[in-house]
């Protein structure tokens, strides 16, 4: 595995790829690896015959600095699986590499509507930043290939409504959410829970579930099972931001009748903020 730093670097070396008849594969991440990110790498390695994997941990998709700097950084054992996973190359861009002109100068691309909702209203500014930065990594690498995981489902129809209006050359592939035994989503943010934390977080995934299992069997009232919902969860010790039965389409809310349901939902396990989503196609429809 080769390690870039700067984009002539990175540009240069996929570059060669592409000559040599190659398709490039991209898998854009914030390090501190897990199964999860390493399931997208997979899905890469089987499609594309180049993987490049890039690490930046982001400032400008962060809401609080506080976050930002304690984000876990594990560039060593990174490495060491990245490794393990035959990745070709590693992108490690700096800061400056990223945001020459610093973060509040640089061009954004922002996706409204879509990006407004949900996370977006929760974490205003987040995915401008994530946009941008996405932007400007396919810019930098050119893949033909994006891979992207569905645990954050808003993210993904993101960058896909990204593509489509910037008319990016580039397919975007989204993958399964990869979970724990107990049915905990994989996260970066999974390691700062202590042990009752951990124990209680499994609820939010059994409480998509539930949700589920009551549309399978004919529940109408979509709305009273979100607020039944955050109110089991805040019962049993989150603090609950929203639990939201939406169409897949556009993310608006379910009605009975609609056909691809995506049931989202974010909440505060004491200083973790965790997010998880299932989706499914409604039995009635
Ligand atoms: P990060 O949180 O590091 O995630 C990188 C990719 O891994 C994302 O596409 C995310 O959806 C996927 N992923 C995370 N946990 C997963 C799981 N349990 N199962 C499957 N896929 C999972 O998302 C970001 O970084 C950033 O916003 C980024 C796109 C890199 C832009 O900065």
């Amino acid at each position: 595995m080769i390690t870039c730093q700067t984009i002539d670097a990175i540009r240069q070396q996929v570059a060669d790829w592409k000559t040599a008849g190659d398709t490039i594969a991209f898998v854009p991440t914030m390090g501190n690896l897990h199964a999860g990110h390493l399931q997208l790498v997979s899905q890469a390695r089987q499609q594309a015959s180049r993987v490049v994997v890039s690490i930046f941990v982001n400032p400008l998709q962060f809401n609080e600095a506080a976050d930002f700097e304690h984000y876990p950084r594990t560039i060593d054992e990174d490495c060491r699986q990245l490794q393990s996973a035959a990745v070709d190359a590693l992108f490690l861009p700096t800061l400056d590499v990223i945001y020459p002109h610093g973060q509040s100068a640089t061009t954004k691309v922002i996706v409204p509507g879509l990006g407004d909702i949900l996370e977006g209203e929760h974490r205003p500014g987040h995915f401008t930043g994530v946009t941008t930065v996405v932007n400007k990594l396919f810019n930098m690498v050119q893949p033909d290939l994006a891979f992207f995981g569905e645990k954050d489902y808003q993210q993904l129809m993101l960058i896909r409504r990204m593509r489509d209006d910037l008319d990016m050359p580039v397919q975007v592939r989204g993958v399964a959410t990869q979970r724990e035994p107990d049915g905990l989503a994989m996260s970066s943010r999974n390691g700062r829970l202590d042990a009752g934390e951990r124990q209680l977080a499994p609820c939010l995934y059994q409480q998509l579930a539930e949700i589920e299992g009551a549309i399978a069997r004919g529940e109408e009232d979509f709305r009273q099972l979100e607020q039944d919902a955050e109110a089991h969860l805040d019962r049993q010790g989150f603090r609950t931001e929203y639990v939201r039965i939406c169409r897949q389409q556009d993310l608006s809310a379910a009605q009975p009748g609609d056909d691809k349901l995506v049931i989202l939902l974010a909440a505060w396990l004491g200083q973790t903020r965790l997010i998880d989503n299932i989706s499914f196609s409604s039995p009635s429809a």
